[in-house]
């Protein structure tokens, strides 16, 4: 059994968590673990080295077989090996798919508030973005999202395509079968197609269950380009190697043409990590890790609603990030400025995820128990310094 209260120290590496800040800081923002990756895959990448030649590599037929597999063995979802197209990263894939399906006129639709660089492909790519907000509901201090069929409905009227985020960041949300289908639905009834980022899909916490969007029915599938990757649940991300389920054959030949000379090829190390991970032999890692990260979420819930009075937070279903709302505490202005200073500790700024999102923040729980105590009682300190 793997003993993730065991974390190699990162500070003298590259890590970017790990040096973004001052020396001082305890960084608990970006969406990287601070677990090594599964033994598994560092033997394949040890046996590369060892090898001594690193040069080109394409991935062959089995290559793209074990994807497949992978997501028949865990969805039952039957994918054709010739569907799967390789991108540097997820994030690569749906910019590439904004290139083919957006322009000026036709812009992306996002559920705020969502990942950060959700945002960023109106920039990066020049096209607008519209913005359907999921609706928030709260009880005592648990906060929760749900989808605001309306806003979507809106939104989606004469747009390029719908970039879903499934399991959802910062929000931890496994969206039900219902409101997959009725989101599908919309889409297909105005001729959207659906990016759906899947990349937190294997994080499951307690008993959550996963399905991806495409594997619904023939038309969604057809509607769909769904983005996968080793890279978060194996703590793989810096080896920049994730994959774009494309069943709908136009679609798929668009794709590939502009990714083509772009972002088509995928680092060597990147391709041994995604198949080690893929032919299931960090299943065991895995589901480890999925013991410790529950644990986690649960001592953050657990922390908050006893020691943090009028702090809300999100049980999270996936992923391993906790998103905290202080809208009702005595923090004036950001708690990302306020935790930064008065705490030391690094959180990620909510209004990035979205501008309703001012008063929040997300906090990254896939560290040693240790670590998390730590950056909860510094926070825990500077609360109370100001509410006396
Ligand atoms: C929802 C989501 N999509 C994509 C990414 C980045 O993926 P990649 O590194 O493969 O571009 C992240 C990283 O945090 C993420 O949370």
């Amino acid at each position: 059994m793997t003993n993730f209260n065991i974390t190699p120290n990162r500070r003298k590496t590259l890590s970017l968590k790990w040096t973004a800040y001052d020396s001082d800081i305890l960084p608990m923002w970006l969406a990287d673990m601070d677990f090594s990756a599964p033994k598994v895959i560092l033997n394949a990448l040890h046996k590369q080295v060892d090898h001594g030649v690193l040069g080109y590599e394409i991935p062959g037929r089995a290559f793209y077989e074990v994807v497949s597999r992978r997501m028949d063995a865990l969805y039952g979802w039957k994918v054709d090996p010739d569907w799967v197209i390789y991108t540097p990263g997820v994030n690569n894939g749906y910019n590439i798919a904004a290139r083919v399906l957006c322009s000026s006129r036709k812009g992306y639709v996002i559920q705020t508030p969502v990942y950060n660089e959700f945002h960023e492909a109106e920039g990066k790519v020049g096209i607008p973005k519209r913005v359907a907000p999921l609706a928030m509901l709260t009880k005592g201090n648990r906060v929760r999202y749900e989808v605001d069929d309306d806003a979507l409905k809106k939104a989606v009227k004469g747009a390029g395509m719908f970039l879903l985020c499934h399991p959802h960041n910062p929000v931890g949300k496994i969206f039900s079968r219902a409101e997959l289908t009725r989101m599908a639905t919309i889409c297909i009834e105005n001729k959207v197609p659906i990016v759906s980022d899947e990349i937190h899909a294997e994080i499951l916490l307690g008993g959550a269950k996963f399905k991806p969007l495409a594997s619904l029915s023939k038309e969604i599938e057809n509607n769909t380009i769904t983005l996968v990757s080793a890279s978060k649940a194996c703590n793989v991300p810096g080896l920049s190697a994730a994959f774009a389920i494309v069943p709908n054959e136009e679609l798929r030949k668009r794709f590939f043409a502009a990714a083509l000379g772009m972002s088509y090829e995928v680092s060597s190390p990147g391709l041994t990590a995604t198949h080690a991970a893929f032919s299931g032999r960090a299943d065991a890692w895995l589901n480890d890790l999925r013991r410790h990260l529950t644990a986690n979420r649960d001592f953050l819930v657990d922390y908050v609603t006893r020691f943090m009075p009028n702090v809300r937070t999100t049980v999270p279903d996936a992923t391993y990030l906790g998103w905290l709302d202080f809208t009702q505490t005595a923090i004036y202005g950001s708690p990302f400025e306020f935790f930064l200073s008065k705490a030391k500790v690094a959180l990620s700024d909510g209004k990035k995820f979205g501008s309703q999102s001012a008063g929040f923040a997300r906090i990254n729980f896939g560290t040693s128990r240790k670590i998390l105590k730590e950056g909860l009682d510094k926070m825990r300190k500077a609360m109370f310094s100001i509410q006396g």
